[in-house]
């Protein structure tokens, strides 16, 4: 078969690889063939007749969405017969329409409302009674109403394809025709909203976004989700000071199209009411409203008196928190504090991965390997509850590619409806068991193994000789939690290895040793809330905490300082796979501060030095000083995502798998933020929480 297919279309010569459809074809040559039900990366509908051409020699207007390029073909996708048909088309799908532009969500961002201004007839033929079905809502998020629908089947093909969850189909035929969800009047499914997202018009709409405002009212801000370690692009809809949407509006970022329930509607925590706005200093047992002046003071004075006296500290960051912001608080606590008294909450073992790989640059998987590799192994991790944008890459390597897909896990996962091989296995057992896989991994051509934290310590340089042992490229990743996990080990938030793995001068304690020790003197915890489950061992410790809510550690703490959130900071954060991404403040909460402003005014408040506080210049820090965040800064800057290349020698780590532990989120929970995100409590499917309209 030839390498290029030659055709004309609309007078200019194209040239096109075998199998590229006309509407394809056409794009690539700068013509736009009008289209619904052809969505890229999706199985054919053609459905909806939009994309109708002539194409010369054949008798009959044809489907560009479904054609495949053949060589000397002449297409016309302007024709007078073409414009006639799209007209056609239009009117047949306005026929039922309510024409409801003015109320409708979709106003303005409408492919049908753009078609037919630009395609459409100006008159409707149509003079019967119009088919009327009320709108539904289906869950707390998503919302139906069918008279809109034009029937292109996104919604189901997305649901089916993209998501893996097939909670969509179509009822009734002909005119009373109607998309329906999967438990008869509601919906039990993943509460994406990608369903939402990809509909053309306003047939399907978001319970958090709809009647509320209009596209062009909003600013709109990309920046990252501050839910799990994925990393995704989420554009925020901000319209005075409020948060009213949040989708991924042009595509752009690692994930495309792709949010999940949390980066699209969880980010009302934001507007909480419990949010904290104002500094608290316990007085007579209670936790009082001060001024920031006041607080500060305070932690500043508290801090040099312990300091001067010898005391001990400690410090706990977070997972959530810049890089900026966990650079800085380590470079407080090493240098103003004196301590090594620092860690948080690992989730995954990476300093032993990186360990592990040694000498091996390059084996760090991104996001996208997880959609181009040829292999994929997952070990002990459900990805589809866990890690949402990793388990919808992989889905679309396989629809796309065909790539191989093995899983290793002590439940059933959503992978293993596709998976070549699918071991279950005891908690903790997965290593021994992945031996079976041994001969047919080995014929693959390459791999990407993802682990979670069942394999930590010693097991991680087990797994890493195991794949080594293949003969065949592997690439790893070792999953984390939450938005920053990997930023927090990377910028040194650990007692034994600070910025850059660079070993400290002498251990401090431990995250837990932390919360057990009998004699601090002063705890710090900077967006974390250790005290959920643990009581803090020193009862008499002077307990500093910043955070967004009266959590369980701030309700202990002697001062609180409120914090700003991701969405109302600037900075930058490194996703599960490495790879560094640019936060940009959507709006401001009054009264609260980003954390690296509160530790930037506490070491100004204690007469100490170290460095301006604005996110650009600590950023300019760190790529300068931490090994491996020398990244372009182009592509951070413009909102792209640069991978950091780790350190590329042994680590001198002292294992500590014990203190490796996953929160066990799932799709519906996100730690401390989902606790405040009404909507997340909302949904059917959150734990304990039942959505208060209709049951099955
Ligand atoms: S919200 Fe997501 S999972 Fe639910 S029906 Fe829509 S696409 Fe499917
Ligand atoms: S609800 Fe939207 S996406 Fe689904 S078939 Fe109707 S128009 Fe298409
Ligand atoms: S997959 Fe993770 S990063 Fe992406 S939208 Fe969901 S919670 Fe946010
Ligand atoms: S876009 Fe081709 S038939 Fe719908």
């Amino acid at each position: 078969m030839a390498d290029v297919i030659n055709l004309t279309i609309d007078g200019k010569a194209v040239q096109a690889a075998p199998g590229t459809l006309v509407i394809n074809a056409a794009k690539q040559a700068g013509i736009e063939i009008p289209s619904f039900c052809y969505y890229d990366g999706l199985a054919l509908q053609a459905a909806c007749r939009m994309c109708l051409v002539e194409v010369e020699k054949t008798p009959k207007l044809q489907v560009g969405c479904t054609l495949p390029v053949a060589e000397g073909m002449v297409v016309y996708t302007d024709s007078p017969t073409v414009r006639e048909s799209r007209k056609g088309t239009l009117e047949f799908l306005l026929t039922n329409h309510p024409l409801d532009c003015p109320v409708c969500d979709k106003g303005g961002e409408c492919e049908l409302q753009d078609m037919t201004f630009r395609y459409g007839a100006g008159e409707s033929r149509f003079v019967e009674q119009k088919i009327h079905i009320d709108e539904q809502q289906w869950s707390p998020v998503v919302f139906y109403d069918s008279p809109r629908c034009i029937l292109c089947y996104r919604c189901v093909r997305i649901c089916d394809e993209g998501m893996g969850v097939n909670a969509l189909g179509v009822i009734n035929r002909g005119a009373h025709s109607e998309i329906a969800p999967n438990h008869f009047d509601h919906l039990e499914c993943d509460e994406c909203g990608m369903c939402i997202d990809i509909c053309p018009v306003g047939a399907l709409t978001s319970g958090m976004y709809r009647y509320k405002t209009r596209p062009w009212e909003m600013n709109h801000v990309g920046t990252i989700c501050t839910h799990c370690s994925n990393g995704c692009k989420t554009t925020l809809g901000v319209r005075n000071n409020q948060i009213i949407r949040g989708n991924n509006r042009d595509h752009s970022g690692i994930n495309g199209e792709f949010l999940c329930i949390k980066g699209r509607y969880a980010f009302d925590f934001v507007h909480s009411p419990e949010r904290l706005q104002s500094p608290m200093l316990r007085r007579n047992g209670a936790l009082e409203p001060v001024s920031w002046a006041e607080a500060l003071r305070t932690v500043a004075k508290k801090f040099q008196e312990v300091k001067n006296a010898g005391g001990k500290f400690a410090v706990i960051g977070s997972n959530h928190t810049t890089n900026e912001e966990n650079f800085f608080l380590q470079k407080f606590a090493r240098q103003v504090l004196e301590t090594n008294n620092i860690d948080h909450h690992r989730t995954g073992d990476v300093p032993a991965l990186l360990d592990a790989l040694s000498g091996k640059p390059g084996a760090l998987a991104t996001a996208d390997d997880l959609y181009h590799r040829k292999a994929i192994l997952v070990i002990g991790a459900d990805l589809a509850e866990q890690q949402p944008f990793l388990s919808f890459q992989i889905r679309a390597n396989y629809r796309h590619h065909g790539a191989h897909v093995y899983t290793v896990t002590p439940g059933p996962v959503r992978e293993q409806k596709y998976a070549e091989r699918s071991i279950i296995t005891l908690p903790g057992q997965e290593f021994e068991d992945l031996e079976s896989l041994r001969a047919q991994l080995k014929a693959e051509a390459e791999l990407v193994i993802l682990f979670g934290d069942s394999i930590k310590g010693d097991a991680v340089q087990k797994l890493v000789a195991f794949g080594d042992s293949l003969g065949i490229p592997v690439k790893y990743v070792c999953l984390l939690d939450y938005s920053n996990s990997r930023g927090a080990s990377d910028m040194g938030i650990a007692p034994d290895l600070g910025p850059g793995y660079v070993p400290s001068s002498g251990a401090g304690l431990s995250y837990a040793e932390i919360l057990a020790s009998k004699d601090l003197d002063v705890l710090w915890v900077v967006g974390a809330n250790p005290l959920k489950h643990t009581a803090l061992a020193s009862e008499n410790a002077f307990v500093v905490v910043n955070e967004m809510f009266l959590t369980e550690t701030a309700q202990r703490a002697d001062v609180v300082f409120p914090a700003a959130s991701a969405y109302e900071k600037n900075g930058t954060v490194t996703n599960v796979c490495g790879e560094v991404q640019r936060l940009k403040a959507g709006l401001q909460v009054m009264g609260t501060k980003p954390d690296l402003e509160i530790a930037g005014l506490v070491s100004k408040e204690m007469g100490m030095n170290i460095g301006i506080w604005s996110p650009d210049r600590v950023f300019d820090e760190i790529r300068t000083s931490v090994h491996g965040y020398n990244i372009p800064l182009p592509i951070v800057a413009s909102g792209g995502a640069a991978q950091t290349s780790p350190v590329n020698g042994r680590l001198p780590r002292s294992s500590r798998p014990d203190l490796i532990r996953s929160a066990q989120d799932t799709l519906f929970t996100s730690g401390s933020l989902g606790r405040y995100s009404k909507t997340l409590r909302s949904v059917v499917e959150a734990p304990g929480e039942l959505y208060s309209g209709k049951q099955p």
